[in-house]
């Protein structure tokens, strides 16, 4: 298969975002008459051509089911997926591959462990504990199993910034906290959640932590192992890898104990009408055929991400994240949701007098792609007292010129509705 870290490869010491941009076909293109401004990142991310012909590499030259055949095009599939799983190993430092659980996405890794750990751990007066920020993949899951066990949520309040209130937090946990659920990084706000520390505090009352991770893993470097996360989930697709193929990252120990999610073929070690006994990590929770160029796709995105350094795509990311908080600050009219301190990639913002859906209208006509709405966040929402947000979110291939061309565009907004 393409060697895609030496595609990727910026051929400067500095940041070569010029370069980066070929990589991405897609970019390419005009949208009603206008170069094609992409700023819907935290929605899902474009595909660089590594991870598409990773893609068209598979279906015209390795297909074949996994772990089924001894046929040579099952044997190169199988290694294929199997390498796959190794290479987001690598990628959040997992101590085993066995810890590796591939998902269609995040909110598949959340329900998994919802259904398994906090099924059979939950009992009438627990608690779990999440956050305001929450995207709903991270409150519903735990809703339906509380409801099931006559167990409760808990959420950490913020503040007006974004920022969550961790003394409450600490005065949250306790003697009935099973888990903690957290996100890493806000779709909503950007705000970065000091997950380690989080952790630690949990830890020191066993409570084990579940972080996700879907808006974090191609902002900055994750290492399952430094964070000392018991569960961490992310997806493909925010990653610039395909839709449909997710991680869930487990202790090994944790994994082990939790029963299956789904049965079905691959899960099982042996199967008799009276019995069934299940298969070995990670396979346990992989019923039925796999995504498996999904996973392949995946793999190629990671190796295009490192191959260019996830702390120059961080510090590329924080320089424009700058640049366009002030440069939306000088809109008239318009502010800033989510003025954390620590905080990456998301500019979501309101204006006065405009709906948000009317901005992500007329700015789309500049070619300008941006996410208005509640951001699948609506407690979040109803905590900050809006029905929704305008959101510019951003990645490794955005320019300064792209944010001045959003700025340009809000510009025509105001002079359409004032
Ligand atoms: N969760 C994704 C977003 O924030 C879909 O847009």
């Amino acid at each position: 298969m393409t060697n895609i870290a030496s595609i990727a490869a910026p051929s400067q010491a500095g940041f070569n975002v010029r370069r980066i941009r070929e990589d991405f076909p897609i970019l390419r293109q005009t949208v009603h008459g206008k170069p094609l401004v992409y700023l819907d990142n935290a929605a899902t991310t474009q595909k660089p051509r590594a991870v598409l012909d990773a893609l068209m590499a598979y279906y015209s030259e390795d297909n074949a089911n996994v772990h089924r055949g001894v046929h040579l095009l099952s044997e190169r599939a199988t290694q294929a997926f199997e390498d796959a799983r190794a290479t987001v190993q690598r990628f959040i430092n997992a101590a085993s591959a066995r810890e590796i659980v591939f998902t269609r996405n995040a909110t598949e890794g959340i329900n998994l462990v919802a259904q398994t750990f906090g099924r059979t751990r939950l009992a009438p007066g627990d608690e779990v504990v999440i956050s305001a920020m929450e995207h709903h993949s991270n409150i519903v899951p735990w809703q339906m199993v509380c409801e099931e066990k006559g167990a409760s949520l808990r959420v950490i309040p913020i503040t007006d910034e974004g920022a969550l209130q961790l003394e409450e937090y600490e005065r949250l946990l306790g003697s009935h906290t099973r888990l903690v659920s957290i996100v890493h990084l806000s779709n909503v706000l950007g705000t970065i959640n000091p997950v380690q520390q989080m952790i630690a505090t949990a830890h020191r009352r066993g409570v084990p932590v579940l972080i996700d991770g879907s808006q974090a893993v191609h902002h900055m470097t994750v290492d399952v192992q430094a964070l000392d996360a018991d569960f961490y989930v992310f997806t493909g697709h925010k990653l610039y890898g395909p839709t449909g193929i997710g991680v869930l990252y487990g202790k090994e120990r944790l994994l082990d104990e939790m029963p299956p999610y789904q049965g079905g073929g691959d899960m099982i070690r042996s199967v008799t009408f009276e019995k069934t006994t299940y298969n070995a990590l990670p396979y346990k929770f992989e019923a039925g055929t796999p995504n498996i160029a999904g996973a392949l796709g995946l793999a190629a995105a990671v190796d295009y991400v490192t191959g260019i350094g996830m702390d120059r795509i961080s510090a590329h990311e924080r320089e424009l994240l700058a640049y366009g908080t002030a440069a939306l600050s000088g809109v008239p009219g318009l502010t800033l949701i989510g003025t954390a301190a620590e905080k990456s990639s998301v500019l979501s913002f309101v204006m006065d007098g405009v709906h948000p859906h009317d901005i992500g209208t007329v700015v789309d006509q500049e070619g300008v792609a941006i996410r208005t709405g509640h951001h699948c966040a609506q407690p979040l929402m109803q905590r900050l007292g809006i029905a929704a947000t305008a959101r510019a979110s951003l990645a490794l291939y955005n320019t300064r010129e792209e944010i001045d061309a959003l700025v340009a565009a809000l510009h025509k907004v105001r002079e359409l509705f004032t």
